[in-house]
């Protein structure tokens, strides 16, 4: 039995720059008709200027692959509404990070004062720019998620038609969040799907499943999982798949991330086929995306999936794969 995918879509991704980007734009846009490319490089695309180059940037690098890349700033709550109007034909939506929470987010948002952060989305929600946040506290680790519930909840409240999506959301908290508010929305990861913490730290230390936020326990995959597999339609796939070079990730002080881009589609064909839950790939793939950003043009793209043996390089150039050596169930075998 084959399996086609139409025009599936990461709706979270970090492509980097310069040699990285070389090594992973192609493996994203082989495959995926488009992606939102996450803002925080060194520095954080926070110009007009920086936003189209990183887009050219991208662009060469996807080697003529049909795919677009939906571009976003990293935010500042001093971005005016001229900025933003002059912007926002180039942009998909507004990436937030807390300071420091995570890789490159020093520049990120410290305080979460209504008053503050209000022209900024008072415009965004003018202008029907989406705000996409990382939504972690710096508190205890495995609570720094839950504790952000109630963020997002005076932003929802605040800002009632700012669609607000929550990033790699990782706990049941989340999941019940995004029914009690009609502008919440999530993406999930695949490997959030696939782990709990006990894989990342319960026997000999997992540096290449280390990523932030943390994965919780194994109620909290289930309530991801029961989301995902319905095809819960304020719900998308958002691989998170953030590239490290092999040194960074083993090594004292591992950087955060997991690279998913080259067996992401594979892996949820296989997951979706365990739980009967096949017929509700495409709406996680691409249609809930298609319907929750009304803002984006999405290219036709047919992927082909079989179930063959997939044999997963043990590295993409400096890269180390999840699943890196293994053997997976499904293969794509068309992309047309
Ligand atoms: O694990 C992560 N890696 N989480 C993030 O939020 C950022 C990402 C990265 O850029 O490496
Ligand atoms: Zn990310």
């Amino acid at each position: 039995m084959s399996i086609t995918l139409n025009s599936p879509l990461d709706m979270h991704l970090h492509l980097r720059d310069e040699e990285m980007l070389s090594v992973v734009g192609p493996l994203s846009s082989e495959s995926f008709s488009g992606a939102i490319i996450m803002p925080n490089l060194v520095p954080p695309i926070t110009t007009k200027e920086a936003l189209i180059s990183y887009k050219e940037r991208i662009l060469k690098a996807c080697k003529g692959n049909t795919f677009t890349p939906y571009m976003t700033l990293f935010f500042k709550p001093t971005y005016s509404k001229e900025f933003l109007a002059s912007i926002k034909d180039e942009l998909t939506a507004i990436k937030l990070y807390p300071a420091g929470i995570t890789t490159n987010s020093q520049g990120g948002v410290s305080g979460f004062d209504v008053d503050e952060l209000r022209p900024t989305l008072d415009a965004m929600s003018e202008l029907e720019i989406p705000l996409c946040i990382h939504g972690e506290t710096n508190g205890f680790v495995m609570d720094r998620e839950a504790e952000f519930v109630s963020i997002y909840e005076m932003l929802a409240t605040n800002f009632p038609k700012l669609k607000i999506i929550m990033e790699h959301i990782t706990t049941k908290e989340s999941v019940e969040a995004l029914d009690k508010f009609d502008n919440l929305y999530a993406t999930i990861t695949l490997h959030h799907l696939l782990i709990t913490l006990d894989d990342v730290a319960g026997g000999m230390l997992q540096p290449h499943l280390f990523c932030k936020p943390i994965a919780k326990r194994p109620e909290d995959r289930e309530a991801l999982r029961k989301v995902a597999l319905e095809g819960h339609p304020k719900v998308m796939f958002g691989s998170d798949s953030a590239p490290h070079p092999q040194h960074a990730k083993e090594s004292c002080g591992c950087a955060a991330g997991v690279f998913t881009a080259p067996i992401a589609l594979q892996v949820l064909t296989e997951l979706f086929m365990e739980h009967s839950s096949i017929d509700k790939l495409q709406s996680f793939i691409s249609s809930n995306a298609r319907n929750i950003y009304s803002n984006i043009e999405i290219p036709t793209k047919t992927v082909i999936l079989e179930e063959k043996n997939f044999e997963v390089p043990g590295k993409y150039a400096d890269v180390v794969p999840m699943f890196s050596g293994e053997t997976l169930k499904y293969s794509i075998i068309k992309i047309t």
